[in-house]
């Protein structure tokens, strides 16, 4: 089969670590050219940028949690590109609070890297991936999107918006842009560690698979959902969790 990917553009947000960071490897091993985004500062996404291939990847700074910071990043891949043809959502925060229902700023900011950014960079996205013939967005979601849990009910909020996000656009974009989603079960990542060595030992035992994911199997799901092999997929959530939603 014709690869279709190589050349193509792909900005995958949040690509310095984790999730992120493997979805720019794979796509990398396709020949696309991608984006390496986070919130650090650009001499830090230079060095990264250095161990691949020249030419292939080109580092991007913003804070998603700001907004003038998306207009940014998008801007800056079209004047440097002058287009786009697959975005990934991937950038994410979690809070971890022992209310159920805080009054925090932690609540905002997490609806806002979350979920709100990723609204404001498709939005700003649809004009240039109307012109792709590959066009696509896949969105990083969760399981706790769907089922919920304590301490983190922010972040399952933003979550269960994304997965509406999800549906609602791919009816809006087709048939010229596929919109789907991945949901990651646990994940061995940073952002996993901040719950405690606890949370992973429990997620362990309880899957059926009886580990985590490491970042490829989830990177794997991804470029599938975004690649012509997924060509009649859209408005699916794609749950990727060794069996824990079913368990
Ligand atoms: N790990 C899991 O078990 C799991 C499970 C389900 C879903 N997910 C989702 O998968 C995605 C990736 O998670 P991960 O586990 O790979 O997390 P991670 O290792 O913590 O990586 C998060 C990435 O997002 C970037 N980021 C965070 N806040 C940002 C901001 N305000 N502006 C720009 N970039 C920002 C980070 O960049 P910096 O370099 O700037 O920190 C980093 O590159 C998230 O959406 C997460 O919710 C993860």
């Amino acid at each position: 089969m014709q690869n279709k990917l190589k050349d193509a553009v792909v900005l995958i947000t949040g690509s310095t670590r984790g999730i992120g960071r493997a979805t720019l490897e794979e796509f990398l091993s396709y020949g696309a050219k991608v984006i390496l985004h986070s919130r650090r500062p650009l001499k830090e996404l230079e060095t990264i940028a250095k161990q691949y291939p020249e030419g292939q990847v080109y580092p991007i700074s913003a804070d998603l949690s700001k907004p003038e910071d998306c207009s940014f990043l998008l801007k800056s891949v079209i004047d440097k590109f002058g287009k786009l043809d697959i975005l990934v959502n991937n950038a994410g925060i979690i809070y971890r609070e022992r209310e159920t229902l805080p009054n925090s700023s932690a609540w905002q900011n997490t609806l806002q890297v979350n979920l709100l950014a990723i609204a404001d960079l498709i939005r700003m996205s649809v004009p240039y991936l109307n012109k792709s013939e590959i066009a696509s967005i896949v969105n990083v979601s969760s399981i706790y999107g769907t089922i919920g849990t304590l301490e983190t009910l922010s972040y399952s909020i933003s979550k269960g918006g994304i997965n509406t996000l999800t549906r609602t656009l791919a009816k809006e974009y087709a048939p010229k842009i596929r919109v789907n989603a991945v949901a990651p079960g646990n994940v061995d990542t940073e952002l996993t560690k901040s719950g405690g060595e606890k949370v992973s030992t429990y997620f362990n035992e309880v899957t059926p698979l009886k580990r985590s994911a490491t970042p490829q199997e989830i990177a794997a799901g991804i470029v599938f959902l975004a690649s012509p092999a997924a060509s009649f997929i859209t408005g699916q959530i794609l749950t990727i969790d060794g069996g824990y939603s079913i368990r």
